[in-house]
């Protein structure tokens, strides 16, 4: 595996890859990769030729106050699992190379509706961050396939938006969520939790298990999300929010069938995301 710091020997690397008529794959990252990462490698390595994976803690879709700072920087770690799996090049920017003007000076890329609401409503200026260094990225790398994680469902859908207003021909690849044993959502963001809250963390996850269960028996969405909420609150958790919205991330009408359930909540110093897609019947109460 080639670790590549600098934006012009990437684009020389890649040119002679593209010569040979090689597909590439990009894999964006912010490093202290675990499981679900690798799945995006894998997923990544059987649509392509040449793998990139890119490792770049963004500073823009951090909002004051929040973990940039504190974001686990594992460099050794995460070169070690990329090479293992297979990754042909791995793409790790500093900031300067990025954002060589410095963050309020740079053009920005703002998605909008998807990136509205949710993880967007509770985190102002998130998802323009993440798309103006996606598309930074995807501007770099010109990849043929892009893997992303359904995890940061919201994420998913604002990139999948990106690509298809801004013409850009890159097949988004999303991959399902990837668990530990007792069901909590791989984040590098679960480093943060002690013992005591690691115990309690699959509560969320839980959770959702058994409101999808009534949803999908015709219970009221309203009652149920309401119950959620309480469960976790109960639990030790702050919830940030709790919606059942459709699969475009827009409002559960009469006519929707297919939805997901999305939460995020804060368990001590770790905020905590996740969804479940639910199968409504007929009968719900909108
Ligand atoms: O999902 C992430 O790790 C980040 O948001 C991404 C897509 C690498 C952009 O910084």
């Amino acid at each position: 595996m080639r670790t590549l710091r600098d934006i012009n020997e990437l684009r020389s690397a890649l040119g002679e890859h593209r010569l040979d008529g090689q597909r590439i794959a990009l894999v964006p990252t912010m490093g202290n990769l675990h499981e679900g990462h690798l799945a995006l490698v894998a997923q990544a390595r059987q649509h392509a030729d040449i793998v990139v994976a890119s490792l770049f803690v963004n500073p823009m879709q951090f909002g004051p106050g929040e973990d940039l700072d504190a974001y686990p920087r594992t460099f050794e770690a995460d070169h070690a699992q990329l090479s293992d799996a297979g990754c042909d090049i791995l793409f790790a920017p500093t900031v300067n190379a990025l954002y060589p003007n410095g963050l309020t000076a740079q053009t920005k890329v703002h998605v909008p509706d998807v990136g509205e609401g949710l993880c967007g409503g509770s985190r102002p200026g998130h998802f323009d961050g993440v798309s103006t260094v996606v598309s930074m990225l995807f501007n770099l790398v010109q990849p043929d396939i892009a893997c992303f994680g359904e995890k940061d469902y919201q994420q998913l859908a604002v990139i999948r938006k990106l690509v298809s207003d801004l013409h850009m021909p890159i097949e988004i690849i999303g991959v399902p969520i990837v668990r530990a044993e007792d069901g909590l959502a791989l984040s590098s963001r679960n480093g943060y939790l002690n013992a005591q809250e690691r115990t309690t963390a699959p509560l969320l996850y839980r959770t959702l298990c058994s409101l999808r269960d009534a949803l999908e028996r015709g219970e009221s969405i309203e009652q149920v999300l309401q119950r959620g909420k309480t469960t976790l609150y109960d639990a030790g958790f702050t919830p940030d929010y709790l919606e059942l919205r459709d699969t475009a991330l827009g409002p559960v009408s009469a006519a929707t069938r297919q939805a997901v359930l999305l939460a995020a909540a804060t368990l001590g110093p770790a905020r905590l995301i996740d969804n479940l897609s639910v199968q409504l019947p007929s009968t719900t109460t909108i």
